[in-house]
């Protein structure tokens, strides 16, 4: 495998601290990348781009070596044994795709904060459906600079590894916010359903 990134996992935690502590203070720990790291996101864009099935599947092959308990979320490829199976397989490459392309339209909207803010948002929302939990979302963004940095070659800085970082932590930030506002309200419509029927009680 032979790529370690650091730095990643502490901030894309806090989406745990978040449902203890609340979404502002949340909120205040995911910085912005910026202006020059912005730039540097999308000029490196223009070649990953090229490229967006293979890192797709490399990220999510190396996802499931490095962390075998993120492939049992899902259903597709939990009874997967051999993972070398996994690079040919078309699911993987769809899934991928549909990663990378939430990727590309977040670069795309790295100008439009609150665009992108509501972007991630939803995202986590919808990974509470699938059984997803944000303290497995830093190991993506670390799996995608490892898939990355051989196609960006001597392109590959420290600067741009850490405007990647921050961009993740962010997007894995907002993610977490998202997928505990959802967690908060099925529990709360789970528990007024249970309520409800008391209170038919109490009126007859
Ligand atoms: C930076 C982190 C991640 C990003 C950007 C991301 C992005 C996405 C996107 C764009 C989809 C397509 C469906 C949709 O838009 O709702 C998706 C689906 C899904 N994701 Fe993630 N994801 C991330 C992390 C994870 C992790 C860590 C897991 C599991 C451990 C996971 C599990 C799933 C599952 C089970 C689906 C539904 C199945 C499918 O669409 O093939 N995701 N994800």
């Amino acid at each position: 495998m032979g790529c370690a990134v650091s730095g990643l996992g502490a901030k894309a935690d806090f989406g745990e601290r978040s449902a203890e502590h609340g979404d502002a203070a949340a909120a205040a720990d995911a910085v912005y990348p910026r202006e020059e790291q912005v730039q540097m996101i999308k000029e490196s864009w223009k070649v990953i781009r090229d490229d967006i099935a293979k890192v797709g599947i490399i990220m999510f092959v190396r996802l499931f070596e490095t962390h075998p308990e993120c492939k049992d979320v899902f259903f597709l490829f939990r009874d997967v044994k051999d993972l070398e199976r996994l690079r040919s397989s078309r699911d993987l490459r769809a899934h991928g795709l549909r990663v990378m392309s939430f990727i590309e339209k977040s670069v795309a909207r790295l100008e439009q904060q609150d665009r992108l803010e509501a972007l991630a948002r939803e995202l986590g929302k919808s990974h509470y459906h699938y059984n997803a939990p944000p303290k497995y979302y830093s190991y993506v963004g670390a799996e995608f600079i490892c898939a990355v940095q051989p196609i960006l070659k001597d392109r590959w800085t420290a600067e741009l590894e850490e405007a990647w970082k921050t961009m993740f932590r962010y997007l894995t930030s907002l993610m977490s916010q998202g997928y505990h506002e959802q967690r908060r309200r099925q529990r709360h419509l789970a528990l007024s359903s249970k309520e409800r029927p008391d209170k038919r009680n109490t009126a007859l």
